[in-house]
């Protein structure tokens, strides 16, 4: 992989669209205090990393509220709502529109920017789950479709199926210390011209802990938090999620796209093992 060039940049291309989003963006994942991660997401969108992730699946859809605190504060077109839907939801491809509109008006909002099925794990037979995608993205409540957690094979029969939508965004786990996809997932992106939105990219704060990090960290004068972050959008086709509920760490995540890694250094990341 460290063959591959860097590709530092502050914003990056959405798939093939005519888009570019920003490299950060952060999750709604795990919160404790919702309202200090109310305060957190308006910070982040004011600092222009507005892309946010969110699931009927997290905390009971309780993030889904949060979403709705969020847009009575801001413009709807100030925030990239990337969904991460359960497959559930599209086990018909009919009421799932139905279901998704109801959880739009949780939201508050009339679409999302990007709707992801959470991999189905072969629970709802794809060509249904493309279906629901596409009739979903037909009625005009997402811009797009992406997919969260699907082998490359199951990606390759999805962009087969798929009649009048392609895929734009890729979630999937990747970070300094979990560099899995680096073998396969990237460079299928890169050829696909598919966006990677990396996830679980702090690994919950362990990398926080890295004596190679914090070394590398200091001779930046910066955080573990904030390498371990520009290591991740340094990738090709790669851009980062976190999640974080604390304004403070917003701002010191938000310097990681400004942060510029040598080569040498990233040399030195890639040789870290798991
Ligand atoms: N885990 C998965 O399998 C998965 C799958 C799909 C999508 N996602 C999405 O990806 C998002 C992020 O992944 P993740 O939640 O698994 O973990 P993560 O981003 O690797 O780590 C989040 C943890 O790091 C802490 N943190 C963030 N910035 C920090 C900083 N500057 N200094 C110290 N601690 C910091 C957060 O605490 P504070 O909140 O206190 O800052 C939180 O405990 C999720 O919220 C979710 O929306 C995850």
């Amino acid at each position: 992989m460290s063959s591959i060039a860097l590709n530092y940049a502050n914003k990056k291309p959405l798939g093939k669209t005519n888009e570019s989003i920003a490299v950060l963006g952060f999750g709604t994942h795990n919160i404790k205090d919702f309202t200090s991660a109310e305060k957190a997401l308006i910070k982040a969108i004011e600092l222009g990393l507005n892309v946010i992730e969110v699931s009927d699946s997290y905390a009971l859809g309780l993030s889904m509220d949060l979403i709705k605190k969020v847009l009575a504060k801001v413009k709807r077109d100030e925030v990239f709502i990337v969904f991460r839907i359960s497959p559930i939801i599209l086990s018909d491809p009919i009421n799932a529109i139905t279901k998704f509109e109801q959880m739009l008006k949780r939201m508050s909002t009339s679409f999302v920017d990007v709707i992801m099925p959470a991999g189905s794990a072969d629970l709802i037979p794809l060509n249904i789950e493309v279906k629901a995608l596409e009739n979903i993205a037909s009625k005009g409540l997402a811009r797009y479709i992406g997919l969260s957690g699907f082998t490359i094979k199951q990606i390759n029969d999805i962009l087969h199926m798929l009649q009048k939508y392609d895929i734009v965004m890729i979630q999937s786990r990747y970070s300094v210390l979990n560099r899995k996809i680096e073998k396969d997932l990237i460079p299928f992106a890169i050829k696909t011209g598919i966006t990677i939105q990396a996830c679980t990219t702090l690994e919950k704060g362990v990398v926080l802990r890295n004596p190679a990090i914090l070394q590398i960290a200091s001779k930046y004068n910066s955080t573990p938090a904030q390498v371990a972050l520009s290591f991740v959008i340094a990738k090709p086709n790669v851009i980062a999620l976190t999640k974080s509920e604390k304004v403070e760490h917003i701002v010191e995540n938000s310097k990681a796209i400004d942060l510029r890694l040598s080569k040498e250094d990233l040399d030195k990341l890639n040789m870290l093992q798991s």
